[in-house]
This record gives C-alpha cells, sequence and structure tokens, in this order.
C-alpha cells in the first residue's frame, strides 16, 4: 500500500492479485490513515480499532466503521499508474 498525498485528499493506492486499487486513505471512523494499516488480499485494516473495508468497491466489512470509502477509478498505462480523482467544489451558502 502506498498513500498518495498530491490531491486535497490523502488516496490510498494498492495493488491486489495484479490489480490496483485506489480509496480514500482516511478511515471514515475516525480519521486514521488506512495506509498505517494492514492489508489481506482485499481487505484493509485500520490499525487504530480495527475497522474493515474492502478496497473494490470501498464497503465496510467489520465495525466501528459505518461509512464506506470513497473509490476512485484507476487506470494503468505502460507502467504508470492514473487515478480519477476530482476535487469537491466547496458550495457557498446563500
Ligand atoms: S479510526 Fe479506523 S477504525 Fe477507528
Amino acid at each position: 500500500m502506498v498513500q498518495y498525498t498530491g490531491c486535497s485528499e490523502p488516496i490510498l493506492v494498492c495493488q491486489v492479485s495484479g490489480t490496483v486499487y485506489a480509496v480514500q486513505d482516511t478511515c471514515t471512523h475516525d480519521t486514521w490513515s488506512l495506509c498505517d494499516g494492514y492489508l489481506d488480499g482485499h481487505i484493509v485494516e485500520c490499525s487504530l480499532h480495527m475497522a474493515k473495508f474492502d478496497v473494490r468497491n470501498g464497503e465496510v466489512t467489520a465495525l466501528p466503521a459505518c461509512e464506506a470509502l470513497k473509490v476512485f477509478p484507476v487506470k494503468v498505462e505502460d507502467g504508470h499508474v492514473y487515478v480519477e480523482y476530482q476535487e469537491e467544489e466547496m458550495m457557498g451558502r446563500g
């Protein structure tokens, strides 16, 4: 697992069985970096309170987290990994 920090939020990038996945790196339970955790197959475990997520779809597979991770489309070309990331627009209140 590696953490990419070139966006407004850190992204976890990992490879499982030859496929590259990208999800938000911040645990939805208590904002801990998932890159500090463990990857077992497609399941990443947060090292703080042991919530688990599936990197294929971001879904929670073990509590205490309840909210899924954001998942970003990935493309691999000529050995380079491209993650499709769009900055969220800040909406003002009028
Ligand atoms: S911060 Fe990840 S499980 Fe609590």
